[in-house]
């Protein structure tokens, strides 16, 4: 979609209003539209516009940039009902949000709510091309800063749902740092991709036996931005790329793996987020770290028993081999912390269904071992609405994943029925060994049963907002 900015109105096909009680009131509009929150109403324009179409705020003083984000996506819906090619959307303080609190929100809400993943349907594919955002003369030239920017992130965001939605074997750990090969270079990214002989030579022997029952190698894949060329500080956001989860030899049933192409979401939520970083010349230091296999059955595929060593020297017993994704993070954390000393370690992982049962597909489980790094996490979150809640990693838990035979073993606490996020998350913390570091199990929320306002049915691409938000501030 194409934005511009412009404190004078347009010709365009629609008019999008989004519009508070109070001003209903005021125009004399209440009698045919009352704008409660959710609400649209499409009638035709009486001026040079096809059609206005109008969506509910509520009350002014009670908005938030959700609800306009919301109500945006609505609003959308109808332009691309009615095929509207071009929309008109002006921006405007609103109770407690500024002008640019009101355009930038209007614009997510817009943007992301015109996604489909519609590259497999072979009938008419219907979006809004243009929307004209107007504003006030004296903010005009920061609104456009302002829509610069999030355009950027929400095709960003938009990239992320595309290349998750897409087939497994398309998206398989090879093709996926091919594709990361070409953002680098877009974007200027330095890369380095370890493949299955230089994790042989490492002994990264955890990512290695996960990816054994796959026709494509298991791949490492490190990106890195240096926006302040002046410190050596970076943070490390490392995503679990398990391209495919069949759970392995402990194959999972009907009903639970069907949608398990997107266990890579955390390893494309930390591309997409390098790449925004990179497109918006941020300031910040940032390295993306992508451990990518296939978890598969096949005749060379691992098996549960077997005992592995990981890089870090220490041994692991795999009692399942569907616990694959703290195996990939524990190898490429530990790598990550000795070779390149970043100043703190975020991980973001489809890691377990018992993330589901706790906390449903609204918001992602925080475990961290330092308050500091959490906070920010936290308050990224609540901005973007992308939202986050701390679980506890006390010592207990980490008893629970030591193991008989070998140092560790990979399922835990009653064969995993118990505190499922938290031993998962305790796993991977055993692996790292000084550096602040976060996780974050985003199993629910990066896929969606159904469409939800902004955020369409399946691939989400949860996280990215969060995350530019965060290492920006950071
Ligand atoms: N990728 C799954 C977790 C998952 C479940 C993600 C549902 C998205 C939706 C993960 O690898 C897995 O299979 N976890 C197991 C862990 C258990 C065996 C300790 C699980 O949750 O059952
Ligand atoms: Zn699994
Ligand atoms: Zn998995």
């Amino acid at each position: 979609m194409d934005i511009s900015v412009q404190s004078r109105p347009q010709k365009a096909d629609a008019n999008v209003i989004l519009l508070v009680e109070e001003d209903a009131l005021e125009k004399g509009l209440k009698a045919v539209f009352a704008p409660e929150f959710g609400k649209t109403f499409v009638k035709p324009s009486g001026n040079e516009f096809r059609a206005d179409i109008l969506a509910g705020l509520g009350k002014a003083k009670e908005a938030t940039k959700e609800k306009i984000r919301r109500a945006a996506s609505l609003a959308v819906l109808e332009a691309k009902k009615i095929k509207a090619d071009s929309c008109v959307l002006h921006s405007r303080s609103c109770g407690k949000l500024s002008e640019e609190d009101f355009a930038s929100a209007a614009m997510e809400g817009f943007i992301l709510g015109d996604y489909a993943f519609d590259k497999y349907r072979t009938d008419e594919k219907i979006h809004v091309k243009k929307l004209a955002l107007g504003c006030s003369s004296k903010s005009e030239r920061r609104i456009k800063n302002l829509a610069r920017r999030t355009k950027t992130i929400c095709d960003n965001v938009a990239f992320a749902r595309d290349t998750i939605n897409d087939n497994a074997d398309r998206m398989n750990p090879e093709a996926i740092a091919v594709l990361a090969g070409k953002v680098a270079k877009e974007s200027g990214l330095k890369i380095r991709v370890l493949g299955k002989k230089e994790m042989e030579k490492l002994g990264m022997n955890l990512i290695l036996a996960v990816g054994r029952g796959s026709q494509y190698e298991p791949k490492l894949v490190i990106l890195e931005h240096k926006g302040n060329p002046r410190s050596n500080e970076t943070t490390a956001i490392v995503g679990k790329g398990i391209t495919f989860d069949s759970g392995g030899i402990n194959l999972k049933p009907t009903g639970f793996i069907e949608t398990m192409r997107d266990d890579k979401s955390g390893a494309i939520a930390v591309l997409a987020t390098i790449k925004t970083l990179a497109e918006l010349g941020s300031k910040a230091n940032v390295m993306a770290v992508m451990p990518l296999a296939e978890n598969i059955v096949g005749s060379r595929a691992y098996k549960p028993g077997d005992v592995f060593r990981a890089y870090n020297g220490k041994t692991v017993e795999i009692n399942t081999t569907d616990a694959e994704g703290r195996l990939v993070l524990a190898d490429a954390i530990s790598f990550i912390e000795k070779e390149y000393r970043p100043k703190a370690i975020i991980d973001l992982a489809t890691l377990t269904g018992a993330c589901l049962v706790c906390f449903g597909e609204y918001v992602a489980a925080l475990l961290s071992n330092d308050e500091k790094l959490a906070g920010k996490i936290f308050e990224a979150g609540q901005k973007t609405y992308e939202r986050v809640w701390q679980l506890p990693l006390y010592d207990e838990y980490r008893e629970e994943i030591k193991g008989e035979t070998s140092d560790l073993k990979n399922l835990a606490y009653n064969n995993g029925k118990y505190a499922g996020v938290i031993t998962g998350a305790a796993f991977i913390g055993s692996f790292v060994e000084k550096t602040p570091w976060a996780h974050l199990d985003i199993a629910g929320v990066s896929w969606y049963e159904k469409d939800r306002f902004h955020i369409k049915k399946g691939a989400t691409g949860w996280g990215v907002r969060m995350l530019v938000e965060m290492l920006e501030g950071f």
